[in-house]
């Protein structure tokens, strides 16, 4: 939530360089955004409701300067509610992630110092508590004081036109320091930075660091030196561009061939370890939420029908009201891409609390969470920008198959089938497939509402169907089980309703023709996706069986049916209206 962005160092083009940060950022919320640079003694800023585009900014040459790109929380959608905010002297400029759960009594004791406040937000408290700290203090301390008073989990940037330093801290939400060659940077993301640098600082909960002539790192609540130990990025920053694509979704989902081919190649033995784990352990849960939580879904199907093996699934919001059952032999493993979501990080604080091993499936290093586990396993599918999910649902998949057939001793057979996946949602990706997906996704446009079903692992299939068309095309979709149907929802099947089938070769595959049948005979519209052409399909796009790597593939259609709705309703697949890539907030 939030993309934050700072530099100071010896260009004199901070402005173009925060905007650019920023653009790459954008996924993370894209309601307004700002800039702030330094001239002279004050800062001086521009702000902007709405997408960042193709945006100019008209501000003067400066080597220091921060920016932020919003998804509000606090204050609604104005320019003067975006980032940066600033105290009364206009030295002191903030950007934010997170909220500062106390800011109401904090601005009540600021107003009443006299400190004038221009926002509804709750982060114009910050620059004015560091102002008021500057009276007695230097910057930094001034800084840590300042944000040793908030409540709640939050990042935050802090730029002083007159010490010339930016000062980067947090208790929750990412940030990441990058240390080049006579620059430093900060932004919410490895991304951003990586074209300047690939030497980073990933900031721990409690850390800050101070960023001048040179760089520091503090803890926050007793302000001790730390030593720096920087790492490197080992990705490039071509591969968090779109390159020929012209959106990123389209991209990842092209993506998909190679990130499955990397795991059936590269993490069998990251996967048989892990499978220790899971044998060991006396209960084991997946939690995840949105995307990841259906991943976790088709999760438990596929233990249960490979391994044998009972998993249980949570969303992650909802683990809290279910962790009585933990022990300290539980084992948790926690899906996410961005590493970052809080509905899944507050339970594994609980769960630690309770002494549970956790797992971390995770796209992103030295995310919250990956720093949280007691293991890791990195997905590497390479950033993921759209903020519908796609590349990183299939890479958790993939290792979930594997650690299933791992569990039995079959870990060749999981890498023949997540090869022959592979293949197979390379042909999917074919003009010719596309050119069906793209009549039916015309079709699908105008209507008003669609349902989606499966049986077994496919039901996963259909949940994550209907979130991907949901999030994209804004069309309400619903994902239901096949048997479900007829215990309500059918009443709303009329004539023309579009229903899409998962029809895999697998043991739900005679139930669910006939729930279509039952559809097809009250006016449904048949979009059949399976092996097999059946009569009762309006549509059908056929996907070759690859075993168990069908319920991947299979999803590959539905992503490619939303993409395609997108674009033919001319909305921004990247962007949908109201969310953000990593939500890092309640
Ligand atoms: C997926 O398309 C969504 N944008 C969303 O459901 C996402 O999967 C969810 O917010 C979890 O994110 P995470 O994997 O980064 O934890």
């Amino acid at each position: 939530m939030c993309g934050i962005f700072g530099y100071v160092g010896n260009k004199q083009q901070a402005a173009d360089i925060v905007l650019e940060g920023l653009k790459l950022l954008e996924y993370r919320g894209y309601d307004s955004w700002g800039i702030a640079v330094k001239q002279g003694k004050k800062l001086v800023y521009e702000k902007h409701v709405g997408k960042i585009g193709d945006a100019k900014i008209n501000l003067p040459q400066s080597a220091l300067g921060i920016g932020h790109t919003r998804w509000a929380t606090h204050g609604g959608v104005t320019e003067k509610n975006a980032h940066p905010h600033m105290d009364c002297t206009k030295t002191i400029a903030v950007v934010h992630n997170g909220i500062v759960e106390n800011f109401q009594e904090l601005k009540e004791e600021l107003i009443e110092k006299g400190h004038k406040f221009i926002s509804e937000t709750d982060t114009e408290v910050i620059p004015h508590l560091v102002e008021e700290n500057l009276k007695h203090e230097g910057f930094s301390s001034s800084v840590r004081d300042a944000f040793n008073l908030l409540k709640g989990l939050n990042a935050v940037v802090i730029a002083n036109a007159v010490s010339k330093e930016i000062v980067a801290a947090k208790t929750g939400s990412p940030l990441i320091c990058g240390i080049g060659d006579e620059e430093l940077l900060v932004a919410s993301d490895a991304s951003a930075i990586v074209k300047h640098t690939k030497k980073v600082i990933f900031l721990k909960d409690n850390e800050m660091v101070i960023m001048g002539k040179d760089v520091q790192l503090l803890s926050l609540p007793e302000g001790k030196k730390l030593e720096v130990k920087p790492e490197r990025i080992t990705w490039s920053f071509e591969i968090s561009t779109k390159g020929d694509f012209s959106d990123f979704m389209i991209k990842e989902i092209h993506e998909q061939p190679n990130v499955i081919r990397n795991i059936a190649e590269n993490y069998s033995s990251q996967v048989e370890k892990l499978a220790k784990d899971v044998q060991r352990a006396k209960g084991t849960f997946f939690i995840g939420a949105g995307t990841a939580s259906y991943a976790a879904l088709a999760g438990t199907y596929m233990f249960s029908k490979i391994a044998k093996k009972h998993i249980n699934t949570s969303v992650a919001s909802e683990f809290n009201y279910l962790e009585d059952f933990l022990t300290k032999d539980s084992l948790i493993i926690a899906l996410s891409q961005s590493g970052e979501t809080i509905d899944v990080v507050e339970p594994l604080i609980r769960a630690k609390e309770k002494g549970c091993k956790i797992i971390a499936i995770t796209n992103t290093l030295g995310s919250t969470i990956y720093r949280m586990a007691d293991c890791n396993m990195l997905l590497n599918a390479g950033p993921e920008k759209a903020v519908a999910s796609t590349k990183a649902y299939i890479a958790k998949v993939s290792v979930i198959l594997m650690l299933a057939y791992s569990l039995v001793g079959q870990i060749e057979k999981a890498r023949n089938i997540l090869l022959k996946t592979a293949d197979e949602i390379r042909r999917l990706l074919s003009k010719k497939t596309v050119d069906q997906i793209k009549t039916i996704a015309k079709a699908l446009s105008k209507t008003k509402n669609i349902y989606a079903i499966g049986r077994g692992a496919s039901y996963s299939s259909a949940l994550e169907a209907a979130l991907k068309i949901k999030e994209v095309s804004y069309v309400p979709t619903e994902g239901l089980a096949g048997g479900e149907l007829k215990h309500g929802t059918i009443a709303l099947i009329s004539k023309g309703t579009p229903c899409i089938v998962f029809a895999p070769q697998d043991e739900t595959y005679g139930s669910i023709i006939s729930n279509a049948i039952e559809i097809k005979s009250r006016g449904g519209m048949i979009i059949g996706i399976g092996f097999k052409k059946e009569e009762v399909f309006d549509h059908f796009i056929e996907v070759k069986d690859v075993d168990s790597g069908s319920y991947m593939a299979q999803v590959v259609v539905a992503q490619l049916l939303a993409y395609n709705m997108a674009i033919e309703l001319r909305l921004d697949p990247d962007k949908p209206r109201n969310l953000a890539k990593s939500v890092t907030v309640k």
